[in-house]
């Protein structure tokens, strides 16, 4: 793991502590590995992990402009479902110009701007690549809000419309000899979404701080918005994040206080995005100050059971979540990492106070509800330490403005500030690798650092005009998920050699990109990347010019070296990502392809839909082996 040799002056924080533990702790994950592959992995990941070459097997892609998706040559990726598409045997979405769209038709179909995804085997408890639920989050309402029209006089059935497009998709899926398709009808389709009723429970359940008119108890909340990442858990549930819900919230007629501000909530004004307050009162925060509180959360679903309540998690902390990555301490603890995607927020990471039952799954059903959740500091000898955010401790406390650890769990980013976290480049997916346990965040850019009052740059976030990004990595120390103290480096430096200003160039062994966001480790050790260059930037900024759309690579931790899988249409998002047990079907989502006005798109139709759509692709290759290789 040799990332010190590219040009010196590019890698600004060679980390001896962390490589020193290196070479003892690659034995130590590898003889781990090996005990654990048996019962936790497929038996080709520990086949090809210890060749320990060769990882990267494909032929990668060039960058790309044009409205169309490439893969290597030897796969394919046909689209499975997109925005519009019934979950089961509801209405297809009617494309003509008169759109007779309803917000119910909306409600039982594919919803809009697909996210963050997971495939779980049907039956449960099988290892099935052939059946599945695809859980996937829809994170806004792009393909409703560029109806044409739609958004001038809004109506309670446009805004419900919006709702519907909003939350998850539970679909069953299911591969046959013609490829991947949706299951039609199914009893365990479902869609989730803006107004489905929901449990908010954990520590902060019940506070007064989350009690409405609608909701005196505090604990029942309508909806879960701007789904961005996502996570699942060893007993089989689905994690759905909330990330940017400050901008469903208008606060007309004053300024908002300060814990709204803090997170950006009444930061419009009398506006909101998609204007729902105008219909839906819970959405103007000045007449209805706690309804902000109840969103921001990570929100647990069993997708095996269609009736199934979702259940906010206040446990794991209140932010503009992204993904919830999971990994189990060898106690059998669960430890869940998850980043705040804005400017100089910060990584977190919840571990559960008891194991969870491997035996019994009725009895992991409230096992995030208790536990410890903690901020990450980065210090810059390569050392960094968790440090607990709990009442009492390090002036979480009356004196320090905090009354229990309910308004800690609340206010999670002012609880951070008190305990002196180090501020980020906007950390988006965490990532565990299951053999070696190494982590991953990804920080996708930050052009602020060192400007007005903002914090200047650190070693972990090292440069000031951080126009493409950053991957971080740490180990834990002793190996263990639970320890409050780990070893980290930055792995790699996203940039363009090509660039005129050597400050952002990074070190980038392989093909270019920027603005990293999801990230995952597939069980052989691939970390697949995901990319969200802004639709403004994609196309326009001198900086990108010879990175082309958003697209998906794959680098290999051990050699750090990086190739580019995928490329998409214009103006879309790469995010979401999921495999089946087998390795053999990658699941990818696109995201709002034609935004932006320099990226008109027609995707995946082409001219004569003319509405371009969110879509999941299911990508397989040609001989049947494994994505990657
Ligand atoms: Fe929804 Fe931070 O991306
Ligand atoms: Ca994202
Ligand atoms: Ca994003």
């Amino acid at each position: 793991m040799d990332f010190d040799q590219d040009d010196g002056s590019s890698n600004p924080s060679p980390n001896p502590r962390f490589d020193d533990v290196l070479a003892l702790s690659r034995r130590h994950f590898l003889e781990g590995a090996a005990a654990l592959t048996a019962a936790t992995f497929l038996g080709g990941s520990r086949e090809l992990f210890a060749q320990g070459a060769g990882l990267l097997g494909f032929e990668g892609v060039p960058a790309s402009s044009e409205d169309q998706v490439f893969v290597p040559r030897g796969y394919r990726a046909p689209v499975l479902y997109s925005w519009g598409d019934p979950i089961s045997s509801g209405p297809h979405w009617d494309p003509s110009p008169a759109d007779p769209n309803t917000a119910d038709d909306q409600a039982a179909q594919a919803g809009s701007e697909h996210d963050g995804m997971h495939y779980f085997p049907l039956p449960f408890g099988s290892n099935s690549s052939t059946r599945g639920l695809l859980c996937m989050n829809h994170e806004s309402a792009f393909e409703v809000e560029t109806i044409p029209g739609f958004m001038a006089n809004i109506t309670a059935e446009k805004v419900r419309r919006l709702q519907a497009a909003h939350g998850v998709s539970i679909i069953e899926v299911a591969l046959d000899a013609s490829g991947w398709a949706v299951v039609r009808p199914s009893a365990l389709a479902r869609r989730i979404t803006a107004f489905t009723p929901m449990r908010i429970s954990g520590p902060a359940a019940g506070d007064p701080a989350l009690r409405t008119a609608a909701d005196p108890t505090g604990t029942v909340v309508l909806g879960t918005i701007n789904n961005c990442a996502n996570g699942y858990t060893p007993w089989g549930t689905y994690l759905t994040c909330e990330e940017n819900f400050d901008g469903y919230f208008a606060h007309p007629g004053s300024q908002p206080p300060a814990h709204m501000a803090r997170y950006n909530v009444g930061s419009q004004g009398a506006n909101s995005r998609y204007s729902w307050h105008l219909t839906d009162p819970r959405f103007n925060a000045a007449t209805s100050p706690n309804e902000p509180n109840r969103f921001g959360w990570i929100v647990e679903i069993d997708p095996y059971d269609p009736n199934h309540t979702p259940v906010k998690r206040t446990a794991l902390g209140r932010i503009k979540h992204e993904n919830a990555a999971h990994t189990v301490a060898p106690d059998g603890r669960v430890v869940i990492y998850t980043g705040d995607d804005q400017v100089f927020e910060y990584i977190y990471k919840f571990v559960s106070r008891d194991p969870w039952n491997p035996s019994d799954r009725g009895a992991n059903a409230n096992l995030l509800d208790s536990g410890t959740l903690y901020v990450a500091r980065f210090d810059a000898d390569g050392s960094g330490q968790w440090l607990p955010l709990v009442f009492g401790q390090g002036g979480l406390d009356p004196a320090g403005g905090f009354q229990s650890q309910a308004d800690v769990l609340i206010r999670t980013r002012q609880a951070a500030d008190k305990v002196g976290a180090t501020k980020m480049d906007r950390p988006e997916w965490v990532a565990v690798h299951p053999l070696t346990r190494e982590v991953f965040v990804t920080l996708t850019n930050n052009t602020l650092r060192g400007t007005g009052s903002n914090p200047r740059t650190d070693a972990a976030n090292p440069r000031a005009t951080n126009v493409y990004g950053h991957i971080v990595r740490w180990r834990e120390d002793g190996g263990n998920a639970a320890a409050t103290s780990f070893v980290w480096n930055i792995f790699v430096l996203a940039g363009d050699p090509r660039n005129a200003d050597a400050t952002r160039r990074g070190n980038i062994r392989g093909d270019i990109f920027g603005s990293p966001d999801g990230i995952w480790v597939d069980p052989q050790g691939r970390l697949w990347i995901q990319t969200d260059i802004s639709a403004t930037t994609i196309g326009t900024s001198p900086d990108y010019q010879n990175i082309g759309n958003n697209q998906m690579l794959a680098a290999d931790p051990a050699t750090g070296e990086i190739r580019r899988f995928l490329t998409g249409p214009r103006g879309c998002e790469l995010t979401g990502i999921a495999q089946t047990p087998d390795g053999r079907t990658m699941f990818v989502n696109i995201q709002h392809p034609g935004e932006g006005a320099a990226n008109a798109s027609t995707w995946p139709e082409g001219p004569g839909v003319g509405k371009s759509r969110s879509s999941t692709l299911a990508i397989r290759k040609d001989d049947g082996g494994i994505i990657g290789t």
